[in-house]
C-alpha cells in the first residue's frame, strides 16, 4: 500500500465514490503521488487536483466524476470519433472512454510537438498529468490565457495557430479551444483539456476546427489583433509549413530594418 495513510484518503470519502477511491489508492501505491491537495478546479465533468509526489514535485490528478456528469453529452461527442464507433451508451463505459480519449489525444499532441501536459498514466476515470506551474509550498498553477494576457500577443497567437496546425497534421483537432483551455505558462501557450479532441477523420472534426479557430480569433480580436478565420483554417489544413504569416514576414522585415521584433497589436494575421 502507498505511504499515504488510508485515513487520509477516507477524508475524500464524501467527494469520491468507493470505486474512484480504490483507484486513487492504487495509483498512489504505484508511486504516482502521495496525497491530493485542495482541488484547483471543479469543472462540468471533472475535479482537478494537484498532488504531491514523494520528492515534493507535483502532478495534476484529473478525476471524471462517475456521478454528476453529463454522460449523454459525452456520448454525443464520442459517437462521431472513429476510434469509438462501437461504444455502447453505458454510463461507466462512456466516462472511461472519455478519460481514455483525453489521454490518447494528449499523447498524439505531444507526438506532434505541441506544448501540452505530459500524460503520465490513466486508470479508468482518473488521469495523472504533468503539473504546469510554480511548485512552492502552496501550488500556483500557471494562469489561464483569459487571466493572464500575454506580453507579446502576436507571438502568442502565432504559436497557438502553429500548434493547431501541428496537431492537425498529426491527425487531431482539439475541439474545445479557447482562452479557458490555454495556459499562459511564462508567456508560452500550453494547451490543456483534450477530452473533446477528435481525429480529423471524425464526422465533426471540421466543425470543431472551425469553432476552435473562431474562439481563438474572437479572443485575440478583443485584445486588438484581427485575423481572417477562413484564411487561418485554410492555412491550418493545407499550406506547407514554410509559408509564414504576414506578421512573421513583417517581423523579420522589422528585425532586418531595426533589430526590433515587437509587433504592433493591431496588425492583421494574413496567412
Ligand atoms: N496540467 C495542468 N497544470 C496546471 N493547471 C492545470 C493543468 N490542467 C488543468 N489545470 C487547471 O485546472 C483547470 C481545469 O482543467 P481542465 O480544463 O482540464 O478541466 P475542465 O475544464 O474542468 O474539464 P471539463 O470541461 O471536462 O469539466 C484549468 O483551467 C487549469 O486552471
Ligand atoms: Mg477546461
Amino acid at each position: 500500500m502507498a505511504k499515504i495513510a488510508r485515513e487520509k484518503f477516507k477524508t475524500y470519502g464524501n467527494v469520491f465514490d468507493q470505486f474512484t477511491l480504490r483507484n486513487l489508492f492504487k495509483l498512489s501505491s504505484q508511486g504516482h503521488f502521495d496525497e491530493l491537495e485542495s482541488p484547483i478546479s471543479i469543472g462540468k465533468e471533472a475535479n482537478i487536483f494537484t498532488a504531491k509526489r514523494e520528492d515534493d514535485s507535483r502532478v495534476i490528478v484529473k478525476i471524471y466524476r462517475l456521478e454528476n456528469c453529463d454522460f449523454n453529452r459525452m456520448y454525443d461527442y464520442l459517437k462521431y470519433d472513429v476510434r469509438y464507433t462501437g461504444l455502447k451508451s453505458k454510463r461507466r463505459d462512456i466516462i472511461f472512454a472519455w478519460a481514455q480519449r483525453e489521454f490518447r489525444n494528449l499523447l498524439k499532441a505531444r507526438q506532434a510537438g505541441a506544448r501540452v501536459p505530459l500524460p503520465i498514466t490513466r486508470l479508468y476515470n482518473i488521469l495523472v498529468l504533468e503539473y504546469l506551474g510554480d511548485n512552492g509550498l502552496i501550488p500556483a498553477p500557471a494562469p489561464k490565457l483569459k487571466d493572464k494576457i500575454p506580453k507579446d500577443l502576436q507571438a502568442f497567437l502565432d504559436t497557438v495557430i502553429a500548434t493547431i496546425q501541428k496537431m492537425y497534421r498529426q491527425g487531431i483537432v482539439h475541439g474545445d479551444l479557447s482562452e479557458f483551455n490555454i495556459l499562459n505558462f511564462n508567456e508560452t501557450p500550453v494547451i490543456i483539456d483534450f477530452s473533446q479532441g477528435t481525429t480529423i477523420e471524425s464526422g465533426n472534426a471540421h466543425e470543431l476546427l472551425m469553432r476552435d479557430i473562431h474562439n481563438i480569433s474572437r479572443f485575440f480580436k478583443k485584445h486588438g489583433i484581427a485575423t481572417d478565420e477562413t484564411e487561418l483554417i485554410q492555412w491550418v489544413m493545407n499550406e506547407p509549413t514554410t509559408k509564414t504569416t504576414t506578421t512573421d514576414k513583417q517581423r523579420s522585415r522589422s528585425n532586418h530594418n531595426s533589430g526590433q521584433s515587437k509587433i504592433k497589436g493591431d496588425q492583421r494575421i494574413n496567412l
